[in-house]
Parts: structure tokens; sequence; C-alpha cells
């Protein structure tokens, strides 16, 4: 997918750099196709890259519609890679913790990996002690999507009736599109023949210095949330929305990750750190500001914005060291942070928290934004 948008950026750029006045800024966002080699099963995968023309670049590859780079300046106009990942599929196609993955049928945990859905029982699969987190053992970060779209990239696939468990085939289509503030857009889309549930998230590992350049802790968060999901020792939500008022998961003003995090919290005990769902103050499902982070050394400041209820705020607590990603650089202990925009976890199993299922007949979608600017 070549597109015309990517040679006009091309000759522009060739244009640009043959005279010697300022540049003209091509704000026109492109799309560019490699190969990004193949499966164990021989499966053809891609990496398709976005550029805007203001300075951001994106790469996404077909497998498991993992986000493999976001390419942002700092204030001196530097650009950094500012996620955890791979050089190559290889490291993709190895066990690892999600780095840039989409995430589905079900974001998060569900108890037991049981729930009842009009009276029948459907047991999911367990990969995660005795839950199901993110999907099962083959979730939608492990498939090859197909790939459309011209200014967006465009990808899709379909899970199939009782895939990891679920009830009906799901037709899921997911968008990734770069504006030229500097933000990219992701749009979810499914449609079931079925009655299911769905939780859609993206679980990019964010390190706003630069993926691999040292831990998150100094990193200044701001979450729009007044409460949050408290969890049991298996991490599931109990079904309380406890209020951050007076405990280390109030951050309605911009607090520092590392600050409370080695507080003797029993929270934050469970989690090996913050490991948490926040009840976003927006309810209404419309697009809303959910967190802002700041990394004061480079300036670059990220905010989400999302039209979903929850986010899961993970600081890569159980990142040790062991993965070598880009570049040759070592991932340990907090090297970087997630902000899973999300409805809340083992909602199929709690009533009172916001409902995940969806009809046959129904359009399921909804939108995040990561935003970068520079302060
Ligand atoms: C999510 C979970 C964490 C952990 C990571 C992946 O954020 O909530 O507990 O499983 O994914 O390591």
């Amino acid at each position: 997918m070549q597109t015309f948008a990517f040679r006009a950026l091309l000759s522009a750029a060739i244009l640009t750099s043959c005279s010697s006045s300022p540049p003209p800024q091509p704000h026109k966002s492109a799309t560019r196709k490699q190969a990004f080699g193949k499966t164990a099963a021989g499966q053809g995968v891609d990496l398709y890259t976005l550029s805007n023309g203001a300075g951001m670049e994106v790469s996404i590859t077909t497998y498991g519609g993992i986000v493999t780079s976001i390419k942002v300046p700092d204030r001196t106009g530097n650009s950094a890679d500012v996620v955890l990942g791979f050089d190559s599929l290889d490291g993709y196609l190895k066990e690892h913790p999600y780095f840039g993955a989409m995430i589905g049928r079900y974001g998060n945990r569900v108890g037991k990996g049981l729930f009842t859905l009009n009276g029948v029982e459907y047991k999911l699969a367990r990969n995660n002690g005795e839950n199901h987190l993110h999907g099962g053992l083959v979730g939608f970060d492990k498939v090859v999507w197909k790939a459309g779209g011209a200014e967006s990239l465009e990808l899709s696939y379909t899970s199939k009736d009782g895939e990891e468990g679920y009830p009906g085939n799901l037709d899921v289509k997911v968008t990734y599109s770069l504006t030229t503030d500097n933000a990219l857009r992701i749009d979810y889309f499914a449609t079931t023949d079925k009655e299911t549930v769905v939780n859609l998230t993206n679980h990019s590992y964010f390190n706003l210095a630069g993926h691999g350049e040292g831990d998150v802790l100094g990193h200044e968060v701001t979450v729009q949330a007044d409460r949050f999901t408290p969890v049991d020792s298996g991490l599931i939500p109990t079904g309380e929305l406890r209020p951050v008022e007076g405990t280390p998961f109030d951050f309605r003003q911009a607090r520092r990750i590392g600050e409370r995090i080695e507080q003797k919290d029993e929270q934050l005990i469970r989690g090996k750190g913050y490991d948490h769902n926040f009840v976003l103050n927006n309810q209404g499902g419309t697009l809303a500001l959910a967190a802002r982070v700041k990394e004061p050394r480079t300036g670059r400041v990220m905010e989400v914005h999302t039209t979903e209820p929850g986010l899961q705020f993970y600081t890569g607590n159980f990142l040790d060291g062991s993965i070598t990603g880009k570049g040759g650089k070592r991932y340990d202990q907090r090297y970087g942070f997630c902000m899973e925009t999300q409805h809340y976890p083992d909602s199929p199993n709690k009533p009172s928290f916001p409902p995940v299922v969806l009809k046959a007949g129904e359009q399921y979608k909804t939108t995040t934004i990561y935003k970068f600017s520079v302060e």
C-alpha cells in the first residue's frame, strides 16, 4: 500500500531538500508497507508505518495489531521511540508481556475463566493462574490481521464462535489513524451473530524518555478518576468502587509514578505496584480526557482520551530485565507503563459494572486517542 499520499510526501521531501527556503510542512498522513516476516505456520506478516509530516511516525504490524514503534519529538525536537517492543517479528512470536498488542476478545481478567450469559455457562481458556487474561492462550494479539484502508490503517479479523471459549462469530475492525496534531487515534468496531462479551484495548508500554531509557518512576501522571476498583490477590476486582481520596491511587493532581509506589498499601502490594483499573469520571461514552503523563527531562507529554469508562494503569511490575528489546535495550522492572482503556476487569461476572455484552445486530464502537506534545 505505497499510497499516493506517501509518494507525494516523498517528492515534497526531495523538492524541499533542493531549495534553501524553509521547507513547507507536508501535513498529510502517509502509509508505507513492508514485509515483516512469517509466522511459524508460514503466514506472511506486514509492517505498516504511518507518518504525519509533522514529526510523528507510528509502526503497526498485522501480527496481533501490535504497535511496534511510536516516534515523537522532545522539547528540543529530538525524536525518540517511546514504546517498548522488538526489532523483528521473532521477538513478538515468542512469549512476551503483550508489548504494543491489540487485546481481545476480552481485555484484562475474567475470574476463573467463567461467565454466564442467558443461563449458559461459558468456559474460557485459563492462562493466568485460574483466571482468563487478555483473550486467552491465542488472543487477538497472536493472530494475523487483514490490512486495508488508505490514509488510516484498517485491520480486520473474524474470531470464530467458540474461539478461546467465547460464544458467537465476532467480526472485528480496528483503525489506526495519525493526525497532524501528533495523535494516534484507535477506533475499535465489532459485530457478532450471537450474544457475547467484548472488551478491546491496546497494551502499549510507554516510556516518554524513550524505550529502554531507564524506569518510568519520574513520569508525572494525572488520571481523571475519583474511584478505582480494588482487587483480590488474583487481581480480580472485588466489586467495590473505592474512592482514591487519601490513597496512593489519587492521581487527580499530577504525581510522580514512583512517589507512593513502594508504600505498604495492600492494593499496591497485590499489584506489585500499580496494576489497577481506574473508574473514569466520564461515564458517558463520549470522548474525554482520561489521563495525562509528562516526562520532565524530555518535556514529552502524552494525553489519553477515550470513550471507555475504565483505564488499567499498569507500571510494568512484571518486567524483570529478562527481555531484550529494540536496539538491544534491556527492559527492567517498571521500564514502561500501560494505559489500557477498557471496561472494568471481570465485568462479565459483575452485574454492577458497566455492561460488556454485545448482542447480534448491535455495533460495538469505542475510540481511544494517544496525543503527544511537549512542555
Ligand atoms: C495487564 C495486567 C497485568 C499483566 C500485564 C501483562 O496489564 O493487568 O497484570 O498481566 O497485563 O504482563
